[in-house]
């Protein structure tokens, strides 16, 4: 089956390499000094130096924000069995006008539920070390200090843009008064994924989401990393993909359904690359899609239902379930008021397919430049690596799309792909637990090199 308005949709193997060429350009403007503040791919340092290495251990505070709900989560990391455990957790709502109101709205309700969540654990007179995910764009200048870029995926409250978010939280918890907390371990979903992964596998340096919104982090080399002293080492890159094309550099692939979909969000302009893969906006797109070709007379017999003509009442979730199997698109036709017949249900499945693989091959073209980065840092013919992934999108829809087209852009690389588990609250604790044993090494090699300076005094 053909279908003209869809056409735009496929990207060819060889376009994906042009794609991946153009990223690859971006994440060097991002790391670099003079560049970054004029780069789409924003390739923000997390300060996170170190992947677990098993020894890790001890109980922790895991906030986790970055959906439709927030999240309190305690978690122990057991040493001797290489597991972390959730011991317990609690789910707040992020009511809509929460999300759209005020920055001390939404402290105030996040600084509430962690409330209610040490009251019924009984552990308001400890203070856990704490890490908060915080899925959203943000320029760290610490481990605990960090800035808002700009909200995404649907958020949109007011004074907290600009601002350090741990210090937002902080002011909340004070204003309440009836608890307080020590330091906190900031960390990205992308991060707290792969540091989950990296926990069970410990070759795991690329944390990737693919849910309602989209992005990748990897252990970059610390001499590449120029807005950040120090030659040594590593540190793990937020780099915010999901901004790729904000300069326009994605013109040539942007389909007339996207620009719709980027005009009528609450973010326009920004987020480009996140608008063509991420689970906020399939649904539109598809949706956007049936309209075009019914108002062609192509699908329905050219009559639209209303809900059909309301926006974003094609979930994303529809998708997967369409691409299942026909007699669930069937079934979701009717629900939707649309008087169809089978070859209706079928030219919709295939619209279905074609954006989720468009979605896949998308992000497998953004992946492979960072796999393909990371070989090229290291001076390696090839690289076996493994990548913690995340997010509904990526679950709900089969992966071979990813995967073929993974192997057709990085052939010298052996990528394994680990679905992270609760990843995004408990890496946040892991995160904690890495910065922990990072400084007890330190410590005690302070002490050795101390008492080595002594015993050079004693001999001299
Ligand atoms: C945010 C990222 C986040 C991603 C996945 C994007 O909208 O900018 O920080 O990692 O969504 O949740």
């Amino acid at each position: 089956m053909q279908l003209k308005h869809l056409e735009p949709f496929r990207l060819s193997l060889e376009k994906l390499k042009v794609v991946s060429t153009r990223l690859r350009k971006d994440m060097i403007r991002g790391l670099g000094k003079h560049t970054h503040h004029r780069a789409a791919v924003k390739m923000l340092p997390t300060f996170v130096r170190a992947t677990p290495d098993g020894t890790e251990k001890g109980d922790f505070l895991a906030l986790d924000l970055g959906g439709t709900n927030f999240r309190v989560l305690h978690v122990r990391v057991m040493e001797e069995e290489q597991k972390m455990v959730k011991m317990d957790s609690q789910l707040c709502a992020i009511p809509q006008e929460i999300m759209l109101g005020t920055g001390e709205q939404l402290f105030d309700h996040i600084a509430a539920c962690l409330s209610e969540f040490l009251d019924s654990q009984n552990l308001k007179g400890q203070t856990l070390p704490m890490g908060f995910t915080f899925s959203f764009p943000c320029e760290q200048k610490e481990i605990d200090k960090s800035i808002l870029i700009r909200w995404t995926k649907g958020f949109n409250c007011s004074g907290v843009e600009g601002e350090d978010v741990v210090k937002l939280l902080k002011e909340a918890i004070h204003r309440r008064g009836d608890y307080d907390i020590s330091s906190v371990a900031m960390v990205n979903d992308t991060v707290g994924t792969m540091m989950s992964c990296g926990y069970r596998d410990q070759t795991c340096e690329i944390g990737m989401i693919i849910g309602t919104g989209t992005n990748a982090c990897y252990m970059e080399e610390m001499k590449n990393v120029k807005r950040v002293e120090g030659e040594d080492g590593q540190m793990c890159i937020n780099t915010e993909w999901g901004g790729f094309g904000d300069d326009g550099s994605l013109e040539d692939i942007l389909t007339e359904f996207d620009k719709v979909v980027d005009r009528t969000s609450i973010n326009p302009g920004v987020h480009t690359f996140e608008k063509m893969i991420s689970g906020m906006y399939l649904g539109e797109i598809v949706r956007l899609v049936l309209m075009k070709l019914t108002e062609k007379k192509l699908l329905f017999k050219g009559e639209v239902s209303e809900a059909l003509r309301t926006k974003e009442t094609f979930e994303t979730k529809f998708i997967s379930m369409i691409e299942d199997g026909l007699e669930n698109a069937k079934k979701i036709l009717t629900e939707l008021g649309l008087t169809w017949d089978l070859v209706d249900a079928r030219v919709v499945r295939l619209v279905c397919e074609t954006i989720s693989s468009r979605s896949a091959r998308l992000c497998a073209a953004a992946l492979a430049t960072i796999v393909d980065r990371i070989r090229v840092n290291r001076g390696l013919p090839h690289l076996k690596t493994t990548v913690g992934v995340d997010g509904t999108v990526y679950k709900k829809h089969p992966n071979d799309e990813l995967q073929k087209a993974m192997h057709f852009l990085t052939p010298d690389c052996k990528i394994k792909f680990l679905v992270s588990e609760d990843g995004s609250g408990k890496g946040a604790a892991m995160v904690t637990a890495v910065a922990q044993r990072l400084a007890l090494q330190s410590r005690l090699l302070e002490e050795s090199d101390g008492e080595e300076d002594e015993e050079e005094k004693v001999r001299s």
